[in-house]
C-alpha cells in the first residue's frame, strides 16, 4: 500500500524536489556565511546572529546547516556540504554561552553536527553533538522525572517541543554505550505522554510541575491561542516526536500516542482542506495558519505510515501528501525570494504568516522521506 501511494505521486514528488534543489543550490552559495531565521515574506535571508545577545544561541540556528546536510545527502552536491560545514563552525560560539543555552540544543546540533558525523564520520562533529547531549541530559530533574524547559525561575516547566530534542539523547546512548541518556529520554517521553497529550489527542504546550514530585500544577497556553487550546506546531512536535521515540526505543505506547495525536491532526486538518490552522482551537476569524505545523506533521505521518501494518498505512501517508499538496500555493520556488515555505507562524501573536527557516527544513525532509531517503536526521 505504501509503495503504491508513493508510485501514484512520484511525478509530483520528483518535480517538486527538483525545483527545491534548483533554488537551494543557489542559496547554498549566497547564504553560506549567514544563519537565516525569519522574514515577513521571505524576500531575503536575514542573519540571525547579528540581532541580539541571544542570536547565536537561538533555537532555530541549526536548521539552515541541517537543511544543507539533507540536500548534500540527497544530491551529493559539494556546495551544500561546504555550507553545512561553515554553519557548524559558526555555531561553536554558542558553546561559549552556557547561561543562554536551553532545552533546544537538539534542534541546534543534532541535525547539524549529528548529521555531519553520521554522514561524514567527522570526529569533531561527534564531539560537538556529545557536548550538546550532555547539556540536554543535565537539564533532567531527577525527582520530578522531566527535562526542564528554558532557564531562570521556571524550573518546573516542561514543553512539548522537547519531544524533538530527545532524539539527541537516544543517539548519545547508542554512540557511547552509556544507557543514561536513553533513560532520561524515555522518562521525559513518558512524562509528555501522561501530562502533555490529552485524552482526545490534542496537546498542551506548557506544563508547570511541582519540582519535587513532578505533579502537574497547571498548564499554560505558550505559543498557542489560550489555556486548553491546541497549538498546531506543538501538536506537530508531539506527533513527530512520539514516532521518533518509538523508532529509537521500540516502546509500543509511543507508537500508540503518535497515532492518537495524528488522528486529532487528521480530524482537524481535513475539515479545513488540509491547511493547518495556527491553533486548532482558535477563533475562525481572524483565520491564522502555520505552514510549519503542516510540514512537521507530514514528516511524522510518513514515519507512522512506515511503522504500521499495511492495512493502516493509507490513512497516515495520504494525510501527509494531502497536507503537502494543499500547502503548495504557499511554496515560493522562484529565484526572486530566498524563502520557500511561506505562511509559517512563530506563535499566535508573533511572526504570524512569515517565512521561517525551519519550515523549509521540514518541507525538504518530508519530500526526501517520500523519495525514499534512508537518512533519518533525528
Ligand atoms: N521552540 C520551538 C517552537 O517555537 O516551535
Amino acid at each position: 500500500m505504501y509503495d503504491e501511494i508513493i508510485a501514484q505521486n512520484s511525478e509530483w514528488i520528483d518535480g517538486l524536489f527538483a525545483k527545491l534543489d534548483k533554488k537551494l543550490s543557489r542559496l547554498a552559495v549566497k547564504s553560506r556565511n549567514i544563519i537565516p531565521f525569519h522574514s515577513p515574506d521571505g524576500t531575503t535571508h536575514d542573519n540571525h546572529t547579528d540581532d541580539s545577545p541571544l542570536g547565536i544561541t537561538w533555537w532555530t540556528n541549526g536548521f539552515w546547516g541541517g537543511l544543507m546536510w539533507l540536500m548534500y545527502h540527497a544530491t551529493g552536491n559539494e556546495e551544500y556540504k561546504i555550507t553545512a560545514q561553515t554553519q557548524e563552525k559558526m555555531m561553536d560560539k554558542a558553546f561559549g554561552q552556557f547561561d543562554l543555552l536551553h532545552h533546544d540544543v537538539g534542534f541546534m546540533w543534532h541535525i547539524l553536527s549529528g548529521a555531519s558525523y553520521r554522514l561524514t564520520g567527522d570526529r569533531e562533529s561527534r564531539n560537538r553533538n556529545l557536548l550538546a547531549a550532555g547539556l540536554l541530559a543535565a537539564r533532567y530533574n531527577l525527582s520530578g522525572g522531566f527535562i526542564r524547559a528554558w532557564n531562570g525561575d521556571n524550573a518546573g516547566w516542561t514543553i512539548i517541543d522537547c519531544m524533538m530534542n530527545i532524539s539527541l539523547l537516544y543517539w548519545a546512548s547508542d554512540e557511547t554505550g552509556d544507557s543514561r541518556y536513553r533513560q532520561i529520554a524515555m522518562a521525559h517521553a513518558d512524562m509528555s505522554m501522561r501530562d502533555h497529550v490529552r485524552a482526545d489527542g490534542s496537546v498542551a504546550h506548557i506544563c508547570v510541575h511541582d519540582i519535587a514530585t513532578g505533579e502537574v500544577l497547571e498548564t499554560k497556553s505558550g505559543q498557542g491561542y489560550a489555556v486548553g487550546s491546541c497549538w498546531s506546531r506543538g501538536l506537530g512536535w508531539a506527533l513527530y516526536g512520539f514516532i521518533l521515540s518509538y523508532i529509537h526505543s521500540g516502546k509500543q505506547e509511543y507508537l500508540d500516542t503518535a497515532k492518537k495525536v495524528a488522528h486529532y491532526y487528521i480530524a482537524n486538518a481535513s475539515v479545513d482542506g488540509w491547511l493547518p490552522r495556527l491553533d486548532f482551537r482558535q477563533p475562525m476569524d481572524p483565520m491564522r495558519y502555520d505552514a510549519t505545523a503542516g510540514v512537521i506533521c507530514a514528516c511524522g505521518l510518513i514515519e507512522i505510515a512506515k511503522a504500521v501494518p499495511e492495512n493502516e498505512q493509507r490513512l497516515y501517508l495520504s494525510a501527509a501528501i494531502n497536507t503537502l499538496k494543499a500547502m503548495e500555493k504557499w511554496y515560493d520556488l522562484s529565484d526572486e525570494k530566498d524563502g520557500i515555505l511561506m505562511m509559517g507562524s512563530g506563535a499566535y501573536n508573533v511572526e504570524v504568516h512569515n517565512w521561517l527557516v525551519y519550515g523549509d527544513y521540514y518541507l525538504a525532509e518530508a519530500l526526501l522521506k517520500l523519495k525514499g531517503s534512508d537518512f533519518l536526521p533525528w
